[in-house]
């Protein structure tokens, strides 16, 4: 098979890279570096042009590959928090130009086309576990409504495609995904938390009974290939359904790096999620698809390359004593000075709102 991947230089992308290439496949990506890294696809360049295509381009311009293409699989956003926060309009644009650039050239090509969509457009869902029927429950002009709804809009330009153009289209709605090339400054809970572990800095808790589930990338990169080798439409969920409160997560980020768990108590963000798990039913009846790599194990692959990179972690940390000042010291007013230890006094511990008390867990 030839396939396209946008988003290819990205971390979900470049696994896909990586497992299509080695089941014989070739691969041509599409990406503009904004918040993915040639790094992660380099290894990739001596397999050949022929094998491993990269073209550093934006997916709202257009899309053009000589020859033929099997499959178009549309996983160009930013994704996490802080990224699309920063590049909201880009990420607008993204879900938009770039999902109906994509889509042309799958119906030019008469391709499979596979959009990377979301859990986050069930929003702060209203039933849990979430189910590909609910239609989820998103504020349009809220803190994460770029992400939210570029993915929303992003569905319905692929129904459209799908309905009226004959695109053979299929959704994927990813959950939170874990693993090694994630960007030890994405912001999300996992880096977030195993940087701070690795740099001795305290974990920094929003709220922390708020759930998550995690899954382990060489899953979904499973689900993501059968999902390419399939005919089905979607949307469909691929995640994994065992949930962990965000507390849980960071006793066992502190167990396995074998740190002493110390948090900072912070405000819950605004339109966060409180619960956060899929229904996997469909996946598993449809694709045959589950995951297999629990967290704690899915986590130690990802801690241990971290530890292979101690440059990334140490930007991370120094990113986030600038940054972090507010986080940590939310309620006291004095701001930590950047790169010191904070005070374990006015840290409030987690599970305990009450200001002023430090605990070690
Ligand atoms: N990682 C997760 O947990 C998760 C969860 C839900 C959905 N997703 C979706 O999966 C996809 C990949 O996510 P990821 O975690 O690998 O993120 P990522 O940021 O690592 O990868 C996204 C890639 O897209 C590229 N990109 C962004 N805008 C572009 C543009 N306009 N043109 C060309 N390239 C562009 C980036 O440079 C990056 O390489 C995204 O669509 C995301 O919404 C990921």
């Amino acid at each position: 098979m030839r396939v396209v991947i946008t988003g290819g230089a990205g971390f979900v992308g470049s696994h896909l890279c990586d497992a299509l290439i080695a089941r014989g496949d070739r691969v041509v990506v599409f990406d503009n570096f904004s918040t993915g890294r040639p790094d992660n696809v380099e290894h990739l360049l001596e397999r050949g042009p022929q094998v491993f295509w990269l073209d550093e381009r934006d997916v709202c311009d257009d899309l053009y590959v000589p020859g033929n293409v099997d499959a178009v699989i549309h996983m160009a956003s930013p994704a996490s928090p802080p990224a699309y926060t920063k590049l909201a309009i880009e990420t607008l644009r993204a879900g938009s130009l770039g999902t109906e650039n994509a889509l042309k050239l799958a119906a030019r090509k008469s391709a499979r086309f596979i959009l990377a969509s979301t859990s986050e457009v069930y929003g702060d869902p209203l039933e849990h576990p979430q189910m590909e029927s609910y239609w989820g429950n998103v504020n349009p002009i809220g803190a994460r409504s770029m992400y939210d709804e570029s993915k929303r809009y992003a569905e319905a330009i692929t129904a459209a495609y799908y309905r009226d153009r004959g695109v053979n289209a299929g959704i994927v709605r990813i959950f939170n995904t874990v693993g090694p090339r994630m960007r030890a400054d994405d912001g999300r809970v996992v880096t977030n938390f195993i940087v701070q572990a690795l740099s001795g800095l305290p974990l920094t808790v929003y709220g922390g009974n708020q759930t998550r589930s995690f899954c382990y990338i060489s899953d979904m990169v499973d689900g993501l290939v059968k999902m390419i080798d399939s005919g089905i439409t979607g949307p469909i969920n691929i995640g994994n359904n065992s949930e962990f409160k965000i507390s849980e997560l960071a006793r066992i980020v502190a167990r396995i790096t074998g740190t002493k768990l110390w948090t900072v108590q912070c405000p819950v963000p605004p339109d966060d999620p409180r619960r956060r798990c899929p229904d996997i039913s469909m996946a598993a009846r449809a694709l045959d698809w589950r995951p297999k790599v629990a967290l704690e194990q899915g986590l130690r692959q990802t801690i241990k390359w971290f530890r292979e990179h101690p440059l990334e972690v140490r930007r991370a940390a120094r990113q986030w004593d600038a940054a972090g000042d507010k986080r940590w010291l939310w309620g006291k007013g004095a701001p930590v000075p950047v790169g010191s230890v904070p005070d374990p006094d006015p840290i409030y511990p987690l599970g305990d709102r009450t200001p002023g008390r430090a605990e070690q867990l």
